[in-house]
């Protein structure tokens, strides 16, 4: 399999449960991604053994053909062993990844109003869009960003989505805080699935993209199937856990 080394720039918590991890290229090249899409990383175990995790891409990219660093988020998972690694490296250590793949990204024909809905990490991939939707926003087109989280110390990037809603009136955001009061005028006490029905979604006018936790996945779309929506009006990328 086709791998490319890359190096550890720097790392950093940005959640409570949430790391932040840049890497360059260690031959000093660029990484070429469509927003939405994941990569797969090969990381050591403790006795040296090579095992795969996928991440989404977080970049956001003046131009993603040529990106100089690839931004991941990790959520912090108990006894995770790609955790343990994300956790205790140090700038500078190497590892490779293969990819990118995926198919949530940004859709070729548009739809009125397009629904990215997330939990947790699975926002990295909207976060990498941000850049690409603009020009669709200025032209009109409705995007809502559902995020959800347990409470607001688990959230992150609000800098980045409450920027785009300022200059992009189009651009909707809401934090989503299942697990604690809303406590600014964006956030919504309550699941993404919640807030979703308040957004009385249209299987004629509007598309859906889910990421993140498996459960809320699956949740989201039956409810969706339920008012008419499909394999064609839903995208759907789940974070299950690894088998190895
Ligand atoms: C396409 C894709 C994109 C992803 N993107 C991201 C991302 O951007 N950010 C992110 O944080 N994560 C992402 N994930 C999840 C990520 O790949 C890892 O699964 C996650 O980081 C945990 O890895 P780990 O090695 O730390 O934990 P692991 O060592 O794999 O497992 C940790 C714990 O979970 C338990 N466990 C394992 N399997 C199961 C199971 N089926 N049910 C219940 N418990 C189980 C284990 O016993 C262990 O205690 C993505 C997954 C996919 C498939
Ligand atoms: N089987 C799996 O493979 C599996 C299972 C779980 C998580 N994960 C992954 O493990 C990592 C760690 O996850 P995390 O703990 O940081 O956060 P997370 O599970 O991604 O997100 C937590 C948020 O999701 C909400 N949620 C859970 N189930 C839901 C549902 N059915 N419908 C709507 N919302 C729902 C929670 O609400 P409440 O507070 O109301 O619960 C909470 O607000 C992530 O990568 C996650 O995707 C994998």
């Amino acid at each position: 399999m086709l791998t490319t080394p890359i190096r550890l720039l720097d790392s950093a918590m940005i959640s409570r449960n949430v790391r932040r991890l840049r890497f360059v290229r260690s031959d000093g090249g660029s990484f070429a991604y469509r927003p939405g899409e994941f990569v797969s990383l090969h990381l050591p175990d403790d006795s040296g053994e090579i095992y795969k995790r996928s991440y989404s891409i977080a970049t956001v990219a003046d131009n993603p053909a040529a990106a100089e660093t690839l931004e991941l988020v990790a959520s912090h998972v108990e006894n995770g062993k790609a955790t343990r690694w994300f956790w205790q490296a140090q700038p500078g250590a190497e590892i490779a990844f293969s990819g990118p793949h995926g198919l949530l990204v940004w859709p070729e024909v548009l739809p009125k109003r397009l629904i990215l809905i997330a939990t947790g990490t699975g926002v990295a991939p909207y976060r990498a869009m941000l850049k690409q939707m603009q020009p669709h926003l200025t032209q009109g087109m409705q995007v809502h960003l559902l995020f959800g989280v347990r409470d607001q110390a688990e959230a992150f990037y609000l800098d980045d989505f409450r920027a785009q809603a300022q200059a992009f009136p189009s651009f909707q955001f809401s934090l989503c805080v299942s697990r604690a009061a809303a406590t600014a005028p964006d956030e919504y006490a309550g699941r993404v699935t919640d807030r979703l029905q308040q957004l009385n979604p249209q299987a004629d006018t509007d598309l859906v993209y889910l990421c993140g936790n498996p459960a809320m996945v699956d949740e989201v779309f039956e409810r969706l199937k339920a008012v008419g929506f499909g394999v064609k009006t839903v995208k759907r990328e789940k974070y299950i856990f690894s088998r190895a």
